[in-house]
């Protein structure tokens, strides 16, 4: 079996995968409601927490999976991009287990964990991936779209701002709503009949021809608007779901946008897949409107479970196997903020 261990952010995450993929058990401790009274993630708190939940979490997964020590061939861990301290925590974690038992430590690049996730097995059964698809990762901390062939991963495009998924939690949380903000504003969305030209969010684009994101535009546009029509959370409940379906449907639009600039251009033979990832793929609306695109190109489009959308040591593991490369020596794997 193979450990992963995920800490990068707010979750700590300790899952135990079969060779072949299989997941057997998939832990998280969430810290959300440590950081909720301060508005987002708090670095420091969040080291703390990994801290006292790693080993605590690695044991009840090799209980929950009726494992021993004995039984884990090789340890995978995020070694980044991710808030430094907290990497550390899992990082040095890993590398002790993996020293004491004598197995190889692979070093897992959290996005690469995101951009495989779709293919995690389905109610047990595994999905094969396709020799080339496309990736769209969207979270807190990444809007991209790659290029994936075999393992290797070329990045299409990237935000040159804000991500898609911190765009969300910015604006809700000037509205008064809790962290983390997608999943509250995809729930004022539904809610209500949403008038979708009472809050006029313009498409931006660039001068050049770039087929990157920007989010900072509609960010600074939506609180514009928010504080214009005294948008809140305890304010006028039609105003909020007004306001909150034609944001989210600003930034989904954009994503479609890219995806429509970016389709034509990929060269023969074409992808196979659409695999949509991270914590903002777990928006139901989004999901609705991805499946109707692949729907209306001839296009399969993947996304995972929810609970395999936000952050999860089980796609960092399943990574790991994907890539192939086990023996690495635990004592060379270095924590990274960054990860050119
Ligand atoms: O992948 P993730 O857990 O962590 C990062 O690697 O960033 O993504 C977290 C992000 C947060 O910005 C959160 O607001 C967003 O995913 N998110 C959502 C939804 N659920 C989580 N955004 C929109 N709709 C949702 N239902
Ligand atoms: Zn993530």
């Amino acid at each position: 079996m193979i450990l992963g261990i995920e800490t990068s952010c707010d979750e700590t995450s300790v899952a135990l995968l079969e060779r072949d993929g299989s997941v057997r058990v998939n832990l998280i401790a969430s810290q959300i409601e440590r950081h909720q009274p301060f508005g987002g993630v708090v670095p420091e708190i969040a080291s703390r927490e990994h801290l006292q939940h790693l080993f605590p979490l690695v044991t009840r997964a090799l209980r929950d999976a009726g494992a021993g020590w004995n039984d884990v061939e090789r340890i995978a861990v995020t070694a980044g991009p991710g808030l430094i301290g907290a990497l550390l925590v899992g990082v040095a974690g890993a590398q002790g287990l993996a020293y004491g038992l004598g197995i190889p430590l692979t070093p897992v690049n959290h996005l690469e964990g995101h951009i495989f996730s779709p293919y995690l097995q389905r109610e047990g059964a595994s999905i094969p991936r396709p020799e080339r698809f496309l990736s769209l990762v969207i979270s807190g901390g990444h809007s991209s779209i790659y290029d994936v062939r075999g393992g290797s991963v070329t990045m299409l495009n990237r935000t040159r701002d804000d991500a898609i998924g911190e765009t969300f939690d910015k604006v809700a949380k000037f509205i008064g709503l809790p962290y983390p903000g997608g999943p509250q504003i995809e729930k004022h969305a539904r809610e209500g009949r949403a008038d979708p030209k009472r809050f006029p969010f313009p498409m931006p684009h660039f001068k050049e021809a770039s087929i990157d994101f920007s989010y900072s535009g509609i960010k600074a546009g939506a609180i514009r608007l928010a504080r214009e029509h005294h948008v809140s959370a305890t304010g006028d409940p039609g105003v909020l779901a007004d306001f909150c379906a034609t944001f989210q449907d600003a930034l989904f639009d954009q994503l479609f946008d890219r995806l429509d600039a970016v389709w034509p251009r990929l060269g023969a033979p074409m992808p196979a897949e659409v695999a949509v990832a991270g914590g903002v793929a777990a928006n139901g609306i989004l999901r609705e409107r991805m499946a109707a695109w692949g729907a209306a190109r001839g296009v399969t489009v993947r996304i995972p479970e929810k609970r395999y959308c936000t952050d999860n040591a089980a796609m960092i593991a399943f990574a790991a196997l994907q890539k192939g490369d086990g023996a690495g020596d635990p004592r060379r794997v270095t924590a990274r903020s960054r990860i050119a």
